[in-house]
């Protein structure tokens, strides 16, 4: 895996935002809409509600102007945008309309990696700030509602919609990035998937077996490139698909939960908006120091997986 070019320049997240719809999409109201229970959910994923409602360009201006504002930066100095979503409102563009309703004048450009589509932008921004960008904003935002058969129990309680943007800043020295890997197995393409104009079809049983694997060795490989090991990890960050796929890979790395961020309690599985809104989350929450090593780690459709290391801090406050 190729490392950052020496003397090039690192990158630091400076700030961040969320969004989610006001809509708030209870398990006792979905066993009104479906043959489910509360208590099936629960027992199966972890999610107790979910956000439903929005557009993917809304909520990702909502996520990213709070992600502008944190870093006090004024939005014609951002030198790029990433907008990571599955769930575009148009063919193409809407990373475009996001930078134009932020008053941005840069590059803007869709990615889409299902569920691991943050961490693809997150990585492809870093890497940005190598090659010269100062200033990128990272938009991760899915509205899944929008393509769920709501008359499929089997995915119909899982998916539902959000938003979650950083800046990453450019400082002098090696930044915050200390590994990553991107990973996808096309084989695995029919086990998770949505034609265009379709809804998301799902073999639930294979997905969750599949998963844990390709998490598991997706973070053994960017813990590699940094040079740590599982212990070191303060806080895990990972793709907020279901609990138990949650604790099974914590499991498997030899992270104990009290170390992983989850918010899928509250949001349900957000896909490119579900790792953004964790750490947002865990960082509101004072859950992680400036110094601590944080593995974020996600997986998806496609299938798709990636993960990276960051140093929190990392130059520019401290
Ligand atoms: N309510 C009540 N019963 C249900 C529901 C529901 N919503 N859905 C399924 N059932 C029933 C099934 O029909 C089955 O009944 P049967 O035994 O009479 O046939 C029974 O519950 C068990 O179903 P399973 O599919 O075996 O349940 P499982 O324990 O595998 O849990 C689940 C299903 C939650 C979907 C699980 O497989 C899972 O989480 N898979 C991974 C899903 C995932 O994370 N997807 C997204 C990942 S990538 C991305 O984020 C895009």
């Amino acid at each position: 895996m190729p490392a950052i070019r020496p003397g090039s320049k690192g990158g630091v997240i400076s700030g961040w935002g969320t969004a989610l719809p006001e809509k708030v999409l209870t398990n006792h109201e979905l066993a009104e809409m479906m043959d489910t229970s509360d208590e099936w959910i629960v027992t199966r994923t972890g999610i107790h509600e979910r956000r439903i409602g929005g557009s993917t360009i809304g909520l990702s201006v909502e996520s990213g102007r709070q992600a502008l504002e944190m870093a006090g930066l004024d939005p014609l100095r951002v030198d790029g945008l990433v907008l990571a979503t599955t769930t575009p409102d148009k063919q193409w563009g809407n990373a475009a309309a996001v930078q134009n309703e932020l008053g941005m004048r840069c590059g803007a450009f869709d990615v889409n990696a299902a569920c691991s589509g943050f961490m693809y932008g997150l990585i492809t921004g870093h890497g940005l700030i190598a090659m010269g960008a100062d200033r990128v904003l990272v938009i991760g935002t899915d509205t899944l509602s929008r393509i769920m058969d709501w008359d499929d129990r089997g995915t119909a309680p899982l998916f539902a919609d959000g938003s979650g943007a950083v800046v990453i800043e450019s400082v002098d020295g090696p930044g915050q990035l200390l590994g990553w890997d991107l990973d996808a197995d096309g084989s695995l393409l029919s086990i998770l998937q949505a034609e265009v104009g379709g809804f998301i079809r799902m073999e639930g049983k294979e997905v969750f077996r599949r998963a844990v694997r390709i998490m598991v060795d997706s973070a053994e490989k960017s813990m590699a490139h940094a040079g740590i090991t599982a212990d070191d990890v303060a806080m895990i960050v990972p793709h907020q698909a279901n609990i138990r796929i949650i604790d099974a890979a914590c499991e498997r790395l030899g992270i104990p939960m009290e170390r992983a961020a989850v918010v899928l309690d509250r949001t349900g599985n957000t896909s490119s908006a579900s790792i953004p809104l964790a750490l947002a989350d865990a960082l509101d929450n004072g859950r992680i120091a400036n110094g601590d090593l944080v593995l974020l780690v996600g997986f998806g459709g496609g299938m798709t997986a990636a993960s990276c290391v960051l140093r929190w801090g990392g130059g520019l406050d401290d």
